[in-house]
C-alpha cells in the first residue's frame, strides 16, 4: 500500500480492530479463518457450475441481518437471480445489481455502503477505460486493482469470483491471487455432490483448513462431519479403507480397484480421484517387490465419492485394493490401512499417525494396519496391527 509515511517501530503500530463478519456457514467461515475481515478482498475460484454463485448468495443472505451486502452479477439476468434466490432460500432483501461496469459498481457502493460487495464474476467485469476484452489479462488486473480499492476506502470486504478452466488456469484468476488477501479454491467433481473448499493463501488465517459442501436441491449444504460420506459401507474384494488428512481434518475414504482381461497392446491404467502416476508406480512396486502381477490386465481404480486421495498415506490401501483385485480377496472385516509405499516395498509412517489411527478406532474401525514406528502404541477400541513392508501387509487377506 502507498503512503506507508517512513519507518516505525513494530510495537508503536495500533492494534486494528480485527473484529471479523461471521457468514454463518461454518465450514466457510472456518476456511476464512473466523469469518470475513473487514476491507479484505477475497478471491474464490474454480470449475463453472461448481457452485461458487450459490455458496456466496447463501452467505449474502445470512449476513444481511448484521450487515448491508451488495451482490454484483455480470452473468445473469435479475430474473435468473431470484430463480437461484428461490430454490435456495435467499432472503428477498438481499440487494442485487446486473452490472459489468466497475465504475457504475463503485458508484453504487458510494451510494449503497455495503460491508460486503460480491463480485460475479471477475471475467465478466471492466474497466471502460481500458480498451481490451472483458476477461483479458488486462481487464482482470485493471478491474481487480480497482476492487482493491474499494476495499480499502470503503472498508468493506469483496468477494471475487474468478471461474478457473482446467485450460485456462493460468491466464485466468491465477495471475490475480498475490493481489487479493485471501484466495479459496473450490474443488470437486461435478458428477458428485461434495465440495471442497480450500483456502491457497490466506493474510488472516491458517491455510490449513478446508470446508466440506454437499450441492443439495437447495443449494450448498455444509458437511460438519465428513469423516464418513467416502466409504461405500461395504467390504468387496479390491476395495480397502485408509485416512487421509485434509487440511487438518482426518477424513476416512475407501479405495476401490477393478482388474480386467485387456484387449490393448497396452493395457489400461486408470485412476479417478488420485494421481496416475503414482498408481503406475505403486503397480510397479506391487509386481516388483511382492510378485503381484498386473502387467496384462486393465487396472481401474476409484475413490468412493468423489473426493481425491493424493495422500501419500493412501498409497498401502492402493496398492492393497489392487492386490485383493488380484488375488480375489478380501481383508478382514473393519480394517483400515495407512502408510506410504516407497520404492524398496517398505511401509513408512507420513503425517499425524496418531490423529488418523485414533479418526480410524473412532469411526468403528477395528484393526489398523500401520507402518513400525508411529510413536502409536495402542490404540482405544482396536488393534494396531504393525507392518513393515508390502510382503507383510499381503499376508493380511483372509
Ligand atoms: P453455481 O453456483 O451457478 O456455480 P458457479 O457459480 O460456480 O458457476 O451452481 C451451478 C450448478 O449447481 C448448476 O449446475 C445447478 C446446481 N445447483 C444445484 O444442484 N442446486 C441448487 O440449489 C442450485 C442453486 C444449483
Ligand atoms: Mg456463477
Amino acid at each position: 500500500m502507498s503512503g506507508g509515511s517512513g519507518a516505525v517501530r513494530l510495537a508503536s503500530v495500533e492494534d486494528k480492530d480485527t473484529a471479523r463478519l461471521v457468514t454463518g456457514i461454518g465450514e466457510l467461515d472456518r476456511v476464512l479463518g473466523g469469518g470475513i475481515v473487514a476491507g479484505s478482498t477475497v478471491l474464490i475460484g474454480g470449475d463453472p457450475g461448481i457452485g461458487k454463485s450459490t455458496l456466496l448468495m447463501q452467505a449474502a443472505s445470512n449476513l444481511l441481518s448484521h450487515a448491508p451486502v451488495l451482490y454484483v452479477s455480470g452473468e445473469e439476468s435479475k430474473p435468473q437471480l431470484k430463480l437461484r434466490a428461490a430454490r435456495c432460500g435467499v432472503s428477498g432483501e438481499l440487494l442485487v445489481m446486473t452490472e459489468t461496469s466497475v465504475s457504475a459498481v463503485e458508484a453504487e457502493v458510494d451510494r449503497v455502503k455495503p460491508a460486503v460487495l460480491i463480485i460475479d464474476s471477475i471475467q465478466t467485469m471492466v474497466c471502460t477505460e481500458v480498451a481490451s476484452a472483458a476477461g483479458s489479462i488486462t481487464q482482470i488486473r485493471e478491474v481487480t486493482s480497482a476492487l482493491t480499492r474499494i476495499a480499502k476506502v470503503n472498508g468493506c470486504s469483496v468477494f471475487i469470483v474468478g471461474h478457473v478452466t482446467k485450460e485456462g488456469s493460468i491466464a485466468g484468476p491465477r495471475m490475480l491471487e498475490h493481489m487479493v488477501d485471501t484466495v479459496l479454491y473450490f474443488e470437486g467433481d461435478r458428477h458428485d455432490a461434495f465440495r471442497l473448499l480450500r483456502a491457497v493463501k490466506n493474510r488472516f488465517g491458517s491455510t490449513n483448513e478446508i470446508g466440506i459442501f454437499e450441492m443439495r436441491g437447495d443449494g450448498m449444504a455444509e458437511v460438519s462431519d465428513p469423516s464418513m460420506m467416502f466409504l461405500s459401507g461395504s467390504n468387496d474384494t479390491g476395495c480397502a479403507v485408509t485416512c487421509i488428512m485434509e487440511g487438518n481434518r482426518p477424513i476416512l475414504v475407501e479405495v476401490q480397484s477393478l482388474l480386467a482381461s485387456s484387449v490393448f497392446a497396452n493395457p489400461r491404467r486408470m485412476a479417478a480421484g488420485m494421481d496416475g502416476n503414482r498408481l503406475m508406480l505403486l503397480l510397479a512396486v506391487l509386481e516388483r517387490r511382492a510378485g503381484v502381477r498386473t502387467g496384462d490386465k486393465d487396472v481401474y481404480t476409484n475413490v468412493v465419492g468423489g473426493i481425491r486421495a493424493d495422500d501419500r498415506g493412501a498409497d498401502l490401501a492402493v496398492a492393497l485394493a489392487v492386490a485383493g483385485s488380484v488375488f480375489d480377496k478380501r481383508l478382514p472385516e473393519r480394517t483400515a490401512v495407512i502408510g506410504e509405499l516407497s520404492l524398496t516395498g517398505e511401509i513408512r509412517p507420513v503425517s499425524h499417525m496418531s490423529n488418523r489411527i485414533a479418526e480410524c478406532c473412532r469411526r468403528g474401525y477395528t484393526h489398523i494396519i500401520a507402518p513400525r514406528s508411529t510413536g502409536v502404541k495402542a490404540v482405544e477400541g482396536g488393534e494396531l496391527i504393525t507392518v513393515r513392508n508390502l510382503r507383510d501387509a499381503l499376508k493380511l487377506f483372509v
